[in-house]
């Protein structure tokens, strides 16, 4: 898979590719990203990619020019399934959607700033809209980021143990069940009998409902579908 990634601060987004799990996918060539920053497309002499917004308002609105100029370049080099626009005002990523992002083979994500961008883009360029949750960040960047990270370890070959990202949390709709490890009894806190019972079916049974129990507690809304 290959992601590119608009942004007019690259050094804010570059970390989260350079550790752990995306790191190793970068590394073995399973994905590949490329940060291009938004500045170098302007004509600007100070290489200014946002103008005050038509009709009055406070907060700058990112100009089209700079975001055409990129996206078309991109698009003359390979072909796109897709162009993401990170934005609060958008569906919210979930699971399903990481799952069927995970199978493309080429995208783009535009990070936002400012008030936003110019809506001609969205109009014009962007194929999907993704919000990370109901909340404003300073921008599009960290969003690219959780975005990416949920991408990537979906696809084959980044994680190690492959049936550990079939059961996080969400796959099936559910919240993960707990998990404990050694000691089996710290200061009297017990880990369930069950987990060290070493029978595999009844194990899963307890996961199962565990999962089941914590998705009605934490988060009803998902048995909803
Ligand atoms: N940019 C600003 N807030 C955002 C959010 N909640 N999701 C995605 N991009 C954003």
């Amino acid at each position: 898979m290959r992601i590119d990634i608009i942004t007019v601060l690259p050094e804010l987004i570059k970390s989260p590719f350079e550790h752990s799990i995306i790191k190793r996918a970068i590394d073995k060539g399973i994905v590949e990203v490329y940060f291009h920053n938004l500045r170098d497309y302007s004509k600007n002499k100070y290489k200014q990619i946002d103008d005050t917004q038509f009709g009055g308002g406070s907060g700058m609105v990112m100009m089209i020019e700079p975001i055409d100029k990129c996206i078309s370049k991109l698009k003359s080099e390979q072909n796109y399934d897709e162009i993401v626009y990170m934005t609060p005002d958008a569906p919210t990523l979930n699971q399903a959607m990481a799952n069927q992002l995970s199978l493309l083979k080429n995208i783009i994500i535009l990070a936002g700033h400012y008030k936003g961008v110019d809506q001609r883009v969205r109009d014009l360029f962007i194929t999907k809209e993704i919000s990370i949750g109901d909340y404003v960040l300073s921008g599009g960047e960290l969003g690219a980021a959780v975005l990416c990270d949920s991408i990537i370890r979906l696809i084959p070959g980044v994680l190690n143990d492959e049936t550990s990202a079939l059961s996080d949390s969400f796959q099936d709709n559910l919240l993960a069940p707990p998990v404990y490890t050694r000691p089996s009894d710290y200061k009297g806190h017990k880990v369930p009998d069950i987990l060290l019972s070493g029978n595999f079916a009844k194990i899963d049974e307890w996961r199962s409902q565990k999962a089941m129990e914590r998705t009605q507690l934490i988060r009803p809304d998902l048995l909803e579908d």
